[in-house]
Order: C-alpha cells, then sequence, then structure tokens
C-alpha cells in the first residue's frame, strides 16, 4: 500500500483515468441486493431480521412524554425528568453553548447574533414563560420556524436539562438571578 499511495498520487497528477472499480470497490465488489435469494442462509434469503428486540434509531422509547414533549398530541406541562442542581447546571452548561448565542445569556433575546441577524430574530424566552415545558422541549427537538433542530447537539436528558434552565431564567426575571424559587412544575 505505502508504494501505492505515491503511485496514485502520480496518476492523478497526470491526469490519467483511474478505472473506477479501482476506486469504486465496495460498489463493484460482489454483494447481496435487497431482497436477493442467499443459499447461504437456511431461509434463502440474503436480508436477515435484525436481532429479537432491536430497536430503531429513531423509535421513541418509553415514556412518550419524556422522549417527544408531548402525549397524544398534547404537549407536557412539567418536565418529565427529576430537575435538581445537577440537572440545572448541566442545563445551563448546554444553554451557554448551544443556545445563548442566539437567545442570549439571560434568555431575553439579547445577543451578538441577534444583533446581526436579518430575517428573523431570536424572541426573548423569558415572555414565554406561559408555555407549556413540552414546547421548548418540542422546539429544542423538532426546530421551529427558521431555528433549526438541536436534536443532533443535545440527547433527551438534556434538552430536558436546557428546559429547566430556561425555566430558572424565566424564574429569576424581575429579581436578582437565582433569588426566586423555581415554578411549581420544577421543585
Ligand atoms: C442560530 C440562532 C439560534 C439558536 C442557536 C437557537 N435558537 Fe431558538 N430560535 C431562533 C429563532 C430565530 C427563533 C424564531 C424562529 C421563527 O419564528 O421562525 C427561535 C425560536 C425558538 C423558540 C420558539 C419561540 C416561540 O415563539 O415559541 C424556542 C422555545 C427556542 N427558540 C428555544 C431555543 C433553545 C432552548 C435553544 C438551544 C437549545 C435555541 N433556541 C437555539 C434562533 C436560535
Amino acid at each position: 500500500m505505502r508504494k501505492l499511495i505515491p503511485a496514485l498520487g502520480l496518476l492523478a497528477l497526470t491526469g490519467c483515468d483511474i478505472p473506477s472499480e479501482f476506486l469504486q470497490r465496495m460498489e463493484s465488489q460482489s454483494k447481496y441486493e435487497y431482497y436477493e435469494a442467499s443459499e447461504f442462509w437456511a431461509d434463502g434469503r440474503a436480508m436477515r431480521h435484525p436481532p429479537e428486540g432491536t430497536i430503531a434509531r429513531e423509535q421513541p422509547v418509553g415514556n412518550p412524554g419524556m422522549t417527544t414533549g408531548s402525549v397524544n398530541g398534547v404537549l407536557v406541562t412539567a418536565i418529565p425528568v427529576k430537575v435538581d442542581r445537577n440537572l440545572l447546571q448541566l442545563g445551563q452548561k448546554k444553554y451557554s453553548i448551544v443556545c445563548a448565542q442566539c437567545h442570549g445569556v439571560l434568555g431575553d433575546g439579547n445577543s451578538v447574533v441577534a444583533e446581526n441577524m436579518g430575517l428573523r430574530l431570536p424572541p426573548s424566552l423569558l415572555e414565554l414563560s406561559g408555555k407549556p415545558a413540552g414546547h421548548f422541549y418540542t422546539a429544542i427537538t423538532q426546530g421551529y420556524g427558521v431555528m433549526p433542530s438541536f436534536a443532533g447537539e443535545l440527547n433527551t436528558q438534556e434538552r430536558w436539562a436546557v428546559v429547566a434552565y430556561v425555566r430558572a431564567l424565566q424564574a429569576a426575571r424581575g429579581g436578582a438571578a437565582g433569588a426566586q424559587p423555581l415554578p411549581q412544575e420544577n421543585r
């Protein structure tokens, strides 16, 4: 292989056509296509069933309120995970990394990005304290209008942690930060 790499480089430099079966070995190698027959397996099929009990990556498991933010189409009002100091600290960390650049460190929508955003401004999250917890979770998970989904950045626990932290920001509004108790649902 060591000798092959400079040789390949030369080939590329000279502009020679490299036979595609050389570069596309995975494409051209012998393999089974969907639904093709196979003599290897007793049932004569090349396609295999996933092992018993396999769960698709996208399939929500457990409590739908926790994984999707709503139950039977109704947004959950309470945060479905235990809200404690650790969760809030996780939420603060993740909020600072993922949300603050747009919604502001305090959640009030004041951020450098917001100042320079032309299309639609990130709203103040403090104004939304009347919205159910599931609204925030769903916005993070699915995106909201021009805001993209952050499901790739935050797992379920981290998303609820961010929601809990947003709730704390809302609760702290109007008083010294941290001076106000958390809303009922977060106790
Ligand atoms: C790139 C900037 C950006 C980032 C990062 C961002 N948002 Fe947003 N967010 C927006 C914009 C812009 C809107 C308004 C979208 C619209 O109305 O089309 C919005 C809307 C929302 C809404 C819905 C507001 C409403 O009116 O109900 C929520 C909730 C929200 N964001 C929460 C978050 C949270 C939590 C995070 C971090 C996980 C986050 N956003 C990260 C820009 C951002």
